[in-house]
């Protein structure tokens, strides 16, 4: 049997057109946009940012936007020709098993694992950041931090014992799951339609009080003085990658963040009305959206506050407590934005929770994970099991890790799958040159190889700590696969069957 035996187009048609047995197909171009919204604007803006300019890039965070935007439009073009012409639930892991085979299929799916679970982890300890804003800071330190979080205060050192307002987020959002698809969404387009509201109205107001010094340098200088951070250590700027371009990279690989999720739309596609038009117009719509968006509000957000304070008092909420220290008579826009990025982290914990346990449904129909994750509900006809199982974990790691380490990791995981993908979109149209491809990714090789250097190079400028935790990952997740899921694979006699174009028209 071949590592690389492939998933037939055959067997992958059959289970779309058994999706009236399973899933329920009722999400149109506009919630796909919506869909994609929900889950692109959250932390990685509102959190992510202000670490990112803090520590690496200063002002210069808007460059390192406009690298992560570039890295995603390359790959975004590749997941949107994947997408259109193979309109099954699963994202990234399904297209490299119908292309790459069945082990580059299970180390995409186990790196998708680092991006929607660690994702979901890292939005919800950012919204136990603002809830914590909300009640002007009254939950006690211990019980909103990690147990590797501590802050020295008036010379008393305060340790975290577990992130309880993060686990109590995503049990509600589990619970929410498993009542449906179709109501998730209609909560999903209401918060993204005020989510929109507040960053444009921050964009707006904040505007007038930039203050141009604070943009001068605008990349960190080399000599930079080193802060006192609010565990008593000093945090220095000498790190290549801590000033500079170098800085600028890092911060891109950090706010890479604010752009995932675009590629959650492609794992309902199984739920979408109308797939082949719809997944391209959905993913790329949600992406350009906020590229702009983000542009502007990180040019207001580093030109209201000097980028060294998103270090130290204004390190955890740092939109609400830059607004509340650099914009006076603004209280009430502080208090508005916190509310609305608490209703705006949850459609993005949602949306990361359904990609999460979508991609598991397609992993366990593959007989890659056990029965459990694919088993649905009777009523609700949702993969209720699965959602309870996610739920410990996320829930576990939202509790007991600090929101930077899961951030990282969920940035280089999906950064890496980002990278398959390219490579996977090329592969096929060398393979498969006549398949009809509703979209064609223009200007190929070339945007598959930029995708492939850009998302790359964001790889590299992460520390090393987050590159060796996720190769640990890999690493389990390979034993799993040799001991585990490789022998009770679905496809293990699908070795031969090459789809043709016709397979793909009888759609
Ligand atoms: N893009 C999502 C966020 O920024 C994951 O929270």
């Amino acid at each position: 049997m071949s590592l690389f035996r492939k998933k037939s187009l055959n067997s992958l048609l059959q289970q779309a057109a058994d999706s009236e047995k399973g899933l329920k197909r009722t999400l149109t171009a506009w919630s796909l946009i919506a869909l994609g919204i929900g889950a692109i604007i959250g932390a990685g803006l509102f959190v992510r940012t202000a670490a990112a300019a803090g520590g690496h890039a200063g002002s210069a965070v808007t460059v390192s936007f406009i690298i992560a935007a570039v890295g995603c439009a390359f790959a975004g073009l590749c997941y949107a020709e994947f997408a259109s012409m193979i309109p099954i639930a699963g994202s990234a892991y399904t297209y490299a098993y119908t292309t790459m085979g069945e082990l580059i299929a299970w180390i995409i799916g186990w790196a998708l694992v680092l991006e929607y679970a660690l994702g979901a982890a890292t939005v919800s300890i950012a919204w136990s950041e603002y809830l914590n804003k909300l009640f002007d800071n009254r939950i006690p330190y211990e019980w909103c931090h990690s147990p590797f979080s501590k802050e020295v205060v008036d010379g008393v050192t305060h340790h975290g014992i577990m992130n309880a307002p993060a686990l109590f987020i995503l049990l509600v959002l589990s619970l929410l799951l498993i009542r449906g698809t179709q109501q998730s969404a209609w909560v999903n387009a209401v918060i993204v339609f005020i989510k929109v509201a507040i960053v444009l109205i921050f964009i707006a107001v904040g505007w007038q009080f930039i203050n141009g010094a604070n943009h001068h340098p605008y990349f960190i200088p080399a000599d930079q003085p080193p802060v006192q951070l609010k565990d008593g250590t000093l945090y220095s700027y000498q790190d290549t990658f801590r000033h500079g371009w170098g800085g600028v990279l890092r911060g891109a690989a950090i706010v890479f963040f604010a752009f995932i999720g675009f590629d959650a739309v492609s794992t309902a596609a199984q739920e979408a009305k109308n797939p082949k038009r719809d997944m391209p117009i959905g993913i790329l719509g949600s992406l350009v959206i906020c590229t702009i968006l983000y542009i502007l509000f990180s040019w207001v957000l580093t030109g209201v506050a000097p980028f060294t304070e998103f270090m130290l008092s204004g390190r955890e909420a740092s939109v609400a407590n830059a607004i509340d220290l650099h914009m006076p008579g603004y209280h009430w826009l502080a208090t508005a934005v916190t509310v609305a990025i608490l209703a705006g982290f949850s459609s993005v914990i949602l949306v990361m929770l359904l990609g999460q346990s979508r991609v598991f449904y397609s992993m366990s129909n593959d007989g890659l994970l056990p029965g459990a994750f694919s088993q649905l509900h009777s009523k609700f006809r949702t993969p209720f099991k699965s959602n309870w199982m996610l739920f410990l974990f996320v829930g576990a790691i939202a509790t007991l890790l600090p929101g930077d380490i899961t951030g990282d990791l969920t940035s280089i995981g999906t950064l890496f799958a980002f990278v398959v993908v390219c490579i996977g979109v090329w592969i096929m149209r060398i393979k498969q040159p006549n398949i009809q491809r509703p979209f064609r990714v223009p200007a190929l090789p070339i945007v598959a190889i930029l995708g492939v250097l850009v998302c790359g190079a964001m790889i590299v400028s992460l520390d090393s700590t987050t590159q060796l935790t996720a190769f640990a990952w890999m690493v389990i997740g390979l034993v799993i696969y040799f001991g585990y899921s490789r022998s009770r694979s679905k496809h293990k006699h699908d070795d031969d069957i090459i789809p043709t174009a016709s397979d793909f028209e009888k759609r």
